[in-house]
């Protein structure tokens, strides 16, 4: 039956009828195929799911684009959850969903993952967060689900996270130098980026300061695993502190404190 719909996932029309037909059948011996009820059922469930998956990974990938009214800067989950939330050390997303609820230090309490997608609008997107019935967090919340291999059972990704790097002082004035020799070319000698392709890494269009990569151990952590984009992997952990230092020093939104719990 799954095979089925992914064949033919795009053809609600077949689908339905399919189900149509088969509900005909049932009449007919119903006491008898109490399996493929549960089949029948599931089917149903997983259409509307499979539409919600593909929308919420097209949002994910071009969050202002697609959840524009909740957005404040320039940048999509992708841009900091490289690979669509895939690829290892850049905080994947995989395996995630079966981890909440989750006890989360800066909301204070236990949040739902969609409690935690709406705190990524609130920091990282620098805009507000969306109603947990809406589009957005239910596409972005069954998206996430649909990375979590063998069903959502809550074992921890082995590369989940971001690396781990002994915790250094950065230098802003050495990492002005690197900015300008191996990101400016990038990001933009102001932070601004090229949105959608390039991220701006300061200024209007980026996080604001309430957000997870507002935090110069964490963004040392992602730099020197994941960039410069065309040479990851090529900074000293020094280097990395130095650069993220020289980021760190200059201006981008606030946080809103309305949306402190979030
Ligand atoms: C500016 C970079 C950035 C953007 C943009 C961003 N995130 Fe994140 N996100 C992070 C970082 C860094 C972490 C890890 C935070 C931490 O450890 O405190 C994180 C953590 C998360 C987590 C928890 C992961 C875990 O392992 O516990 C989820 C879920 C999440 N983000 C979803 C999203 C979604 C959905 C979007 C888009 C609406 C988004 N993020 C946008 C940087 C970003
Ligand atoms: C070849 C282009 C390129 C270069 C050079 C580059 N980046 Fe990036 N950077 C990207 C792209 C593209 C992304 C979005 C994620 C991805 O697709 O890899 C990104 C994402 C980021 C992010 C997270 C998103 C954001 O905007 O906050 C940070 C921080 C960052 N880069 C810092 C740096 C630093 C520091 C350097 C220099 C050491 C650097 N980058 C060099 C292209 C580049």
């Amino acid at each position: 039956m799954v095979e089925l719909l992914g064949k033919r996932s795009s053809s609600f029309a077949a689908v339905t009828l399919f189900c149509m037909v088969f509900a005909v059948s049932l009449g007919h011996g119903a006491d008898k195929a109490p399996v493929k009820i549960r089949d029948a059922n599931a089917a149903v469930a997983e259409h509307e799911p499979h539409d919600l998956v593909r929308q919420g990974k097209r949002i994910f990938d071009n969050t202002p684009k697609y959840a524009r009214q909740y957005v404040g800067n320039k940048l999509s989950c992708n841009d900091c959850h490289i690979g669509s939330g895939t690829t290892a050390y850049a905080a994947p997303l995989i395996d995630l969903a079966g981890l909440f609820p989750m006890y989360n230090k800066r909301a204070g309490h236990v949040i739902s993952l969609a409690t935690r997608v709406q705190e990524c609008f609130t920091r990282s997107e620098a805009g507000q967060p969306p109603p947990v019935d809406s589009v957005p967090i239910r596409a972005l919340v069954a998206y996430i689900n649909s990375l979590s291999r063998n069903g959502v059972k809550g074992q921890p990704y082995k590369s989940r996270g971001l690396v781990n790097l002994p915790a250094l002082k950065g230098d802003p004035e050495n990492g002005k130098v690197i900015y300008a020799v191996l990101c400016s070319a990038c990001h933009g000698f102001n932070g601004e980026g090229a949105p959608p392709a390039l991220p701006a890494v300061w200024g209007s269009r980026s996080f604001n300061d309430g957000a997870g990569m507002n935090d110069p151990t964490k963004m040392a952590k992602f730099i020197i695993h994941n960039m410069p984009q065309s040479s990851p992997g090529t900074l000293t952990p020094q280097e990395a502190f130095d650069v993220a230092a020289y980021i760190h020093s200059q201006p981008r939104p606030k946080f809103n404190p309305a949306y402190k719990s979030y």
